[in-house]
C-alpha cells in the first residue's frame, strides 16, 4: 500500500483526481470504477474543473459504479443514479451509454448481479477504482463480516451506515454492491479518506489484521493501492512518520530504484 498523507482535504481531492486524469491521458478509453459519498464530491469537483479547463476528455471513458440502493427509483434524489448525474456525469462529456450503475429495480436481482459482473468483464475490467471508506471499515457496501472474496450481490446495511448516509436508520436497508473480490480485480485502487471520523477505520485498514471485521483491510493484498488521506484521517496511524518520509522523498526513492534497473 502506498500511504499518502496530505495536509488539507483540497490537496487530497486534487491528488486523487490527478491519478484518474493520468489514467485517461495514458488510456483515453479507460474504465473508471466510481464511488459515491461525501468524500467523493471533492474528487468529482476537481475532475469537473480539470475538464472545464480542457485538461481531460471523458468522451471515450467508461464508468462503472460500485453500488446502488435496492428498491429506489433511479430518479429518487437518494439514489446513486441521481448522485452521479448531479455531481459528475452532467458536468463532463461522458457518454450516458458508457456509464453503468446497478439497476435499483431489477426484475431478478441474482440475474442483475451476474450481469453486472459480466458487464465489467466485457469492458475489459476496471483500470482505476475510486473508493471511500465507511466508519465501520466498509468499501462499496461490503459491511463488516462480508466475505473478502465475494462478487456483486445484495448486502444489508448496518444502522451505522444508514445513520451516516441518511441521518437516521430509516433509509433503504439493502443495496447491490460489487464484492471485495470484484473490487480486488481492479488494476489500480485509490482510496480516499478525510476527517477524524475516518481515523479509526483507516488505521484498521492499513495497520490492522486482514479481517472481514474491517472489509477495507483486504486491500492490503492488492498490489497497487494508494491510500490518500488528510492529516486528520491519518492521525491514528502508528507508522505515519515513515509513510510521510517515503512520500516526501518519492523522487529520490524512484531514482534510487532506477539505479538497479538494467538499461
Ligand atoms: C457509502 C458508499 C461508500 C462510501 C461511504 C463513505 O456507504 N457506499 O462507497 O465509501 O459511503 O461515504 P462518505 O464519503 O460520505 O463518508
Amino acid at each position: 500500500m502506498e500511504i499518502i498523507i496530505l495536509t488539507t482535504k483540497k490537496e487530497v481531492y486534487a491528488e486523487a483526481s490527478s491519478r484518474v486524469v493520468d489514467w485517461i491521458h495514458k488510456k483515453p478509453d479507460a474504465v473508471l470504477g466510481l464511488a459515491t459519498g461525501k468524500t467523493m464530491l471533492g474528487v468529482y469537483k476537481d475532475l469537473i474543473s480539470e475538464h472545464k479547463k480542457g485538461r481531460v476528455d471523458f468522451s471515450s471513458v467508461k464508468t462503472i459504479n460500485l453500488d446502488e440502493y435496492l428498491g429506489l427509483d433511479p430518479g429518487d434524489p437518494l439514489s446513486f443514479h441521481s448522485y452521479m448525474d448531479q455531481n459528475f456525469f452532467r458536468h463532463v462529456n461522458v457518454e450516458k451509454n458508457n456509464t453503468l450503475i446497478p439497476d435499483p429495480l431489477p426484475e431478478d436481482v441474482e440475474t442483475e448481479c451476474e450481469a453486472y459482473e459480466e458487464a465489467i468483464r466485457d469492458r475489459g475490467g476496471i483500470d482505476i477504482q475510486l473508493l471511500g471508506i465507511g466508519r465501520d471499515g466498509h468499501i462499496g457496501f461490503n459491511e463488516p463480516s462480508s466475505s473478502l472474496q465475494a462478487r456483486t450481490r445484495v448486502k444489508t446495511l448496518t444502522d451505522e451506515t444508514l445513520k451516516d448516509n441518511f441521518g437516521s436508520a430509516e433509509g433503504p436497508r439493502f443495496a447491490i454492491t460489487m464484492g471485495i473480490g470484484t473490487i480486488m480485480d481492479a488494476k489500480e485502487i485509490i482510496l480516499v479518506a478525510v476527517g477524524k471520523g475516518k481515523a479509526k477505520s483507516v488505521s484498521q485498514m492499513v495497520e490492522g489484521p486482514i479481517t472481514a471485521s474491517c472489509p477495507a483491510s483486504a486491500l492490503q493484498l492488492h498490489p497497487k493501492v494508494k491510500v490518500i488521506l488528510d492529516s486528520r484521517a491519518a492521525q491514528l496511524l502508528k507508522r505515519k512518520d515513515y509513510y510521510m518520509w517515503v512520500w516526501k522523498h518519492k523522487n529520490e526513492v524512484e531514482e534510487h530504484h532506477l539505479l538497479y534497473h538494467k538499461k
